[in-house]
């Protein structure tokens, strides 16, 4: 996956990302460094490993113009994902939206612990033994967003906030390539996909799962007579997709849907001759949201009026 890394400062934790990123195996590429300091040191040691760089001052403009004008770099070096990396910018909400799940922060505090600035001092004053770090989704919340790993540091005696923030660092140069490379290889991964699917049809009413040619479907009804409303595809028929298989209205709907987005959708073999649409799941930018709308409108065309009647109910709470 292609990662663009926001800076403001010296950048260690962009050089640890940088330098794990081209160990075998690797889940990501570092495709740009970008700041608004212009003369943040890491941009020398980013330019100097051959990356792409960007540096835009943020003084004098509106926060969302200096948003847009980072987004762009981050958009015109084709990053599928953006890691902010000591980055000392409150984003939008707009542009932390658009990046939603694809944009991840290294906050130094054992969150939700001290929140903000000053955590090492924070830390120290409030008598704690364990320090540590968090690496997190960004919303639209400050350093709110779901934790996708942390590591601990002791606090020893007699340390300042300096010497705490120095081994905090080292730390954090330990976990935050290890949570971006499982993070970001799990977009991949068809164990943790057909989980993800798995969770939400079975979560709408009167459903069970059932293999069906070798792959995991789901169907709505009794054991006997139920009926499938989603198929999950891990490359299927020569496919390099991993799809979730849902109902759509008509052909043409569904031809509609893949001329228009070729990246999301796709006409699954044999099933898409009955109206059935492959939901590509194995690409950057996976709205779940909108794949669990497609799994409960599938659901609803096959689902018996009992069901259905029950989940109307139970959305008006
Ligand atoms: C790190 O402590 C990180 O947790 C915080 O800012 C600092 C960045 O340091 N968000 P560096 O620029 O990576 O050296």
């Amino acid at each position: 996956m292609k990662t663009a890394i926001f800076i403001s400062g010296g950048g260690t934790n962009m050089a640890a990302l940088l330098y794990a990123s081209r160990l075998p195996n690797s889940a990501y590429e570092v495709v740009l460094v970008a700041s608004n300091v212009p003369d943040a040191s890491g941009l020398g040691l980013a330019a100097a490993e051959g990356v792409g760089t960007f540096a835009r001052s943020h003084q004098g403009m509106s926060r969302p113009d200096h948003d847009a004008v980072m987004e762009q770099a981050a958009r015109d070096a084709g990053a599928e994902c953006i890691i902010l990396a000591g980055y000392m910018r409150i984003l939008t909400p707009e542009f932390t939206e658009r990046w939603q799940g694809r944009m991840l922060n290294i906050h130094p505090s054992l969150l939700p612990k001290y929140r903000g600035l000053e955590t090492h001092k924070r830390a120290i004053e409030a008598g704690d033994k364990v320090h540590g770090a968090s690496v997190h989704l960004v919303s639209s919340e400050l350093d709110a967003g779901e934790v996708l790993g942390q590591i601990e540091v002791r606090i020893t005696q007699g340390d300042t906030p300096e010497t705490l923030a120095d081994r905090v660092k080292i730390a954090e140069h330990q976990l935050y390539p290890r949570v971006v490379n499982e993070y970001l290889g799990r977009a991949n991964d068809p164990e943790h996909l057909l989980q993800k699917v798995r969770d939400l049809a079975l979560a709408l009413p009167g459903t069970h799962e059932r293999e069906s040619h070798g792959s995991p479907g789901w169907r709505v009804g009794t054991e006997k007579s139920g009926k499938y409303f989603a198929h999950f595809n891990d490359q299927h028929h020569g496919s390099e997709h991993i799809a979730l298989l849902v109902k759509t209205d008509s052909m043409d709907e569904l031809l509609g849907l893949v001329e228009a987005h070729p990246h999301a959708y796709f006409k699954p073999a044999y099933y898409g001759a009955s109206g059935w649409i492959g939901v590509i799941l194995n690409r950057s930018g996976v709205d779940w949201d909108h794949v669990a709308d497609w799994l409960e409108r599938s659901w609803r065309k096959v689902a018996p009026r009992q069901f259905t009647k029950l989940h109307d109910a139970a959305d008006q709470f």
